[in-house]
Order: C-alpha cells, then structure tokens, then sequence
C-alpha cells in the first residue's frame, strides 16, 4: 500500500509562477505538485495536496492529516514566521513534518529568518525552488522509513 503523505501550501502559494518571478521564478503550483507527483510514484507515495490563504483551514488540514497521512510536507508562506496556531496543530497531530520554502528564507529579510514551525518539525529544506518540495518529500520518506526499521 502507498505511503500517505499530507503535502500543504500556505497563503499566497496559489500565485505561483506569476507572485514575484524573480524570487519565486516562473513555476506554478500546478508545477509544483506534477512533478513532486513525479517524485511519489517512484517512493511509493500517495499524496494529498492542500493550499489555502486561510490560517484556520491550513490548521484543519493539518488536523485532518493526522487520520489520512503518516507525515506532512508543509510550506506554510508567510505563517512559518507568525502562526503558533500552525506551530501547535503540527506539534499537536505529532505527525513527522517537513518545512519547505521555494526561497532561501534565511538570505531574505529579517522578519523571514524565524521559524515558529521549524523548532517542531523534523527539519526544514529552503531555497531549492520547487526541487524545495522534492527534496522535502525525499527527506520525509526516508525519516519515516528510519524510524520504522528502528521499530
Ligand atoms: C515562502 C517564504 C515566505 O517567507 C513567504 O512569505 C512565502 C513563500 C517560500 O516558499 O519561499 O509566501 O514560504
């Protein structure tokens, strides 16, 4: 059976490919997702994708993640550097999640360089593009794979 993975887009992350090309370059989420699909088949993993502007709905899509998935890959936008209420849904399911950003959020502005999510997640991947997501998906499944040989 394939392995369930929650993949969740934050605010403005629907914008993709025409928000700010020379930071976040020219790809669309759609993009994004088919080749991070691309990625899936060959780890043997389903994903189910989410993107939303509203903090409350990422929270519920974090929360619905704990029943449906077995980890999350979530690019919160703008919320990585505010939203306890993310922070604590993550921390809360307690499902294994990667942070990924298309930027490199640390060579950016200041307000960019904190990560209330990072401190619960796994790890966080930043500056890759869309090869963010890829590299974060890859990352995730091997956790999980370590920690299920270690079981
Ligand atoms: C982002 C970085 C955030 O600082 C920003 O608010 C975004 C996108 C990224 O993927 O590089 O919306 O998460």
């Amino acid at each position: 059976m394939a392995l369930p993975i929650a993949v969740i887009h934050g605010p403005n992350l629907n914008l993709l490919g025409t928000r700010e090309p020379d930071v976040y370059g020219a790809t669309t989420l759609a993009d994004v997702e088919s080749h991070l699909s691309v990625v899936a088949s060959e780890l043997g993993v389903e994903l189910r994708f989410t993107q939303s502007n509203h903090e409350g709905e990422i929270v519920d899509a974090i929360h619905a993640a704990a029943s449906r998935a077995r980890g999350i890959v979530i690019n919160p936008g703008a919320l990585t550097h505010y939203s306890i209420a993310v922070r604590d849904a993550v921390a809360g399911v307690g499902l294994a999640t990667v942070e990924v950003h298309l930027s490199n959020v640390h060579a950016r502005e200041a307000f960019r360089h904190t990560s209330v999510i990072a401190p619960v997640c796994v790890g966080q991947i930043a500056g890759f593009g869309q090869d963010s997501y890829r590299l974060g998906l890859r990352a995730l499944v091997h956790h999980l794979q370590v920690q299920e040989d270690a079981a």
